[in-house]
């Protein structure tokens, strides 16, 4: 086998380390992530999905999925929070934790598209999700390890 031109690099760990997130703070993102998906717009999935995020400033923000009938334009929880938070505080909003729940309870990470937004306003951003063994709490940068960039 030729020898590779160069080797691919270990497995990039988190740059900066995630800070804690309270219990009162966990407790309250779940809480307003419930609220919130009352106001889900799903009528063809039927999957009703809410978050909430808190920013690096301590303000909060939720967001439900919100779907359409060409089925690809249909917008995330997650993706609704930090566009609510980004046109609210601004471009440079950080966020410090996102919290994603839904009307079945059964487990739910963020999808793909949605790790990649959540990284791209926190790299640092912890995620609050059900799993198939109950609630996890996992840095994005581990449920995203090579966020896309563009400089
Ligand atoms: N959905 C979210 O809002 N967040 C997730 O983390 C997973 C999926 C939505 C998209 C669509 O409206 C429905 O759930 C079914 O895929």
């Amino acid at each position: 086998m030729p020898k590779p031109k160069s080797m691919p690099k270990p497995m990039p760990m988190p740059k900066q380390t995630p800070k804690p997130v309270t219990y009162p703070d966990r407790a309250r993102l779940i809480a307003e992530a419930r609220a919130v998906l009352k106001n889900a717009y799903a009528p063809y999935s039927k999957f009703k999905v809410g978050a909430a995020l808190l920013t690096a400033k301590g303000d909060l923000f939720t967001g439900c999925n919100v779907e359409n009938a060409s089925y690809g334009l249909s917008n995330c929880a997650e993706r609704t929070a930090i566009f609510s938070a980004v046109a609210a505080r601004g471009p440079r909003v950080e966020i410090q934790a996102i919290a994603v729940v839904n009307g079945q309870n059964v487990p739910c990470s963020p999808c793909g598209a949605c790790r990649q937004v959540i990284w791209e306003f926190g790299q640092r951003a912890v995620v609050f999700f059900l799993s198939a063994e109950g609630w996890r709490e996992m840095p994005i940068a581990e449920l995203l390890p090579e966020g896309f960039r563009l400089k």
